[in-house]
């Protein structure tokens, strides 16, 4: 399973990437209306921090400028991902786009349905919006869970991503659902480091051991 930080913040990524855990990044306009400084040279500077796949999303609203917006963003560097909102009018660029190569994200996917669709038209990632659901009170895993059961019907290549993780039950069901990839937000994965009980038992071994009143592990 993949893991992408969910952030267009370069200190937050330059932080996690040594971890060694980090396969990607995902970006949106809301995140980045976050970041301050010119946004082509964030982007550019995270795509040459990040060993993997970055998404960056289209501004543009027609299906003209959505295509044209694509290729532009697709030249910025080797591992960019154009990320798409689902939409009709947008089928058929999605449709030329992935025949030319050009790797694509389709996001805000809701349901199964919106799924197929962009699944038959081969893009690379489909982002179901676990978070959202919930904040409307629907559990917005049955998606991610639903998703994997099309992949596995029917040979699908386009891999599940889920997003608008919230929280760690979230990342969790994701990774038992069987999710290709799972895009967190730095918070969350600072949470899975705090973990409390993780953290207790670091403190008494550390403190069983000086009570040993040594320093070095070995003489
Ligand atoms: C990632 O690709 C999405 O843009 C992001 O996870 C959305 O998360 P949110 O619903 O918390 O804004």
């Amino acid at each position: 399973m993949k893991l992408f930080l969910d952030t267009a913040n370069k200190e937050l990524i330059k932080q996690w990437i040594p971890t060694g855990v980090i396969d990607g990044v995902t970006t949106n306009p809301s995140l980045l209306a976050l970041e301050s400084g010119n946004i082509k040279s964030i982007l550019l500077d995270i795509c040459n921090m990040v060993n993997g796949d970055v998404s960056i999303e289209v501004v543009e609203k027609t299906p003209e400028g959505v295509y044209q917006q694509a290729k532009e963003i697709s030249s910025l560097a080797k591992n960019v991902v154009v990320k798409i909102p689902f939409a009709q009018e947008y089928l058929p660029v999605i449709s030329k786009l992935t025949k030319e190569n050009i790797k694509i994200n389709v996001t805000l996917i809701f349901s199964l349905t919106q799924a197929l669709l962009v699944s038959k038209l081969g893009v690379k990632y489909i982002s179901p919006f676990i978070g959202r659901w919930d904040d409307i009170d629907v559990n917005g895993m049955n998606l991610i869970e639903d998703l994997v059961i099309m992949k596995q019907n029917y040979g699908f290549k386009s891999e599940i991503l889920a997003a608008s993780i919230r929280n760690v039950i979230h990342l969790q069901d994701s990774i038992l659902a069987g999710a290709d990839v799972a895009t967190i937000p730095p918070t969350l994965l600072d949470k899975v480091f705090k973990h409390p009980l993780t953290l207790q038992g670091i403190e008494k071994f550390d403190s069983d051991w000086k009570k040993l009143g040594k320093i070095k592990l070995f003489d």
